[in-house]
């Protein structure tokens, strides 16, 4: 076998077989097969496409390449919750310290930001000292000791999937229902959760455009993770605008820890409340969906949430004195206001458009192994549905590059006025 014949066979639209897909994973995982080559292939998948036995088999071998975390030892129902990404998502960061202040043990893996998503291992990392590194030991110690573990990919967590994950974000191959499928899964099966719930986005600032493609998707998560025995829910999830008001890594922090706070936006309540209260549902704590709603409204407000996130950030080697005072984060050089020039009533903030502008500020990588900038990236003032009047700040644009900042302006204002 070699890897010319695979990548010609999926160039040709044919199904590629397990022992195949095997020898693709095993041998770029160990590096015999180049990037180069890795790419030619991914890319062959990205345009023709998988069948459902591909996506299985491409799947398990991409969650056994490595490690498989056993967290029986913990003693609970462990339900781990995943977003196939989107434009100001920081879901995780708000409902995982509300789920373990619940008593419900959350250990969960994140991945860096993806295309023009973002990644909660890099909002994570914007908090000084915060490290999403650790051994597999030390994160099942941490949720055992205080019920949760928030930290990036284990070194050999799925490492087939680091490394594809990384190479789809630098060659354009992030929106494929195969390859994201398979992505999500492998990591879900390897990180040991007894039960799984995927958020799956659609809209323009997701990689599924359309909620018939987001159905698809949804339908081949589920069958995966019920194949292998875990219970898996998708709920599908509306991103056609931004999620919340801030993108970008350190604002999307300062965001979460206000709705920690109680201060959320609608349309970060709706999801948070969604997903939330089928989280309280798997774990076997409750099966009122309106009741874990309740549950998940009085554990904010009585500050459990807050000081569950405190506790997580400490734990992790965070300074949790930038959390308690959010002006201590470091601001970029430049935080210059949209503002409108006539009165009008917003039709649509297009998150994809939003998105990549956030990355051309720095805040997301053009690149495999690009460095990001924390501190960048675009505050909305407004949503969509509401009245804007001649004068009002439309969104505030964070910059450490002073030649950006006129062509980001001009944009956000064409993407608020709906203007192509
Ligand atoms: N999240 C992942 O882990 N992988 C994807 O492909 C998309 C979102």
């Amino acid at each position: 076998m070699n890897i010319q014949d695979i990548i010609s066979k999926k160039r040709d639209k044919k199904e590629l077989n397990k022992e195949e897909i095997s020898y693709f994973i095993k041998n770029y995982t160990n590096g015999t097969i180049t990037d180069y080559q890795a790419a030619a292939l991914v890319m062959a998948i990205y345009i023709n496409g998988m069948n459902k036995e591909e996506i299985k088999n491409l799947t398990l071998e991409m969650a056994y390449s490595g490690d498989v975390l056993d967290l029986s030892c913990l003693g609970k129902t462990v339900v781990d919750k995943h977003s196939t990404g989107g434009v100001g998502d920081k879901i995780t960061i708000i409902l995982a310290p509300i789920i373990a202040a619940l008593g419900i043990p959350v250990a969960k893996m994140s991945g860096r930001g993806l295309g023009i998503t973002g990644g909660t291992r890099d909002k994570l990392e914007s908090i000084p000292g915060y490290k999403t590194e650790i051994s597999d030991k030390e994160f099942i110690q941490n949720v055992k000791e205080i019920g949760i573990s928030l930290i990036g990919q284990t070194a050999n967590l799925a490492p087939a999937d680091k490394k594809i994950y990384a190479l789809r974000d630098s060659i354009a191959c992030t929106e494929s229902i195969p390859l994201i499928a398979s992505s999500i899964m492998s990591k879900k099966i390897a990180s040991g959760a007894d039960k799984i719930l995927i958020d799956v986005t659609y809209g323009s600032g997701a990689f599924m455009k359309t909620k018939k493609d987001a159905k698809r998707l949804a339908n081949i998560i589920t069958e995966i993770g019920n194949n292998v025995g875990k219970e898996t829910v998708c709920i599908l999830t509306n991103m056609n605008q931004p999620l919340g008001y801030a993108i970008g890594n350190i604002l999307e922090i300062k965001e979460a820890v206000n709705c920690l706070k109680g201060n959320m936006p609608k349309d970060v309540k709706d999801v948070v409340l969604e997903l939330g209260s089928y989280m309280i549902k798997l774990a076997g704590e409750g099966n009122n969906l309106e009741k874990n709603k309740q549950k998940i409204i009085e554990i904010i407000n009585n500050g459990k949430a807050y000081n569950k996130f405190l506790e997580l950030v400490e734990k992790q080697g965070g300074d949790i004195s930038y959390i308690k005072d959010l002006n201590k984060f470091k601001n970029p050089k430049y935080i210059v206001p949209v503002i409108s020039k006539k009165d009008f009533i917003i039709k649509s903030i297009n998150a994809e458009k939003i998105g990549k502008l956030c990355v051309y500020l720095g805040a997301g990588r053009i690149k495999k192994g690009d460095e990001i900038d924390h501190s960048v990236g675009i505050v909305l003032n407004k949503k969509v549905g509401e009245n804007v009047e001649k004068g009002e700040v439309l969104a505030y644009i964070y910059s450490n590059n002073e030649e950006k900042i006129e062509y980001c302006k001009k944009n956000v204002e064409n993407i608020i006025l709906n203007i192509e």
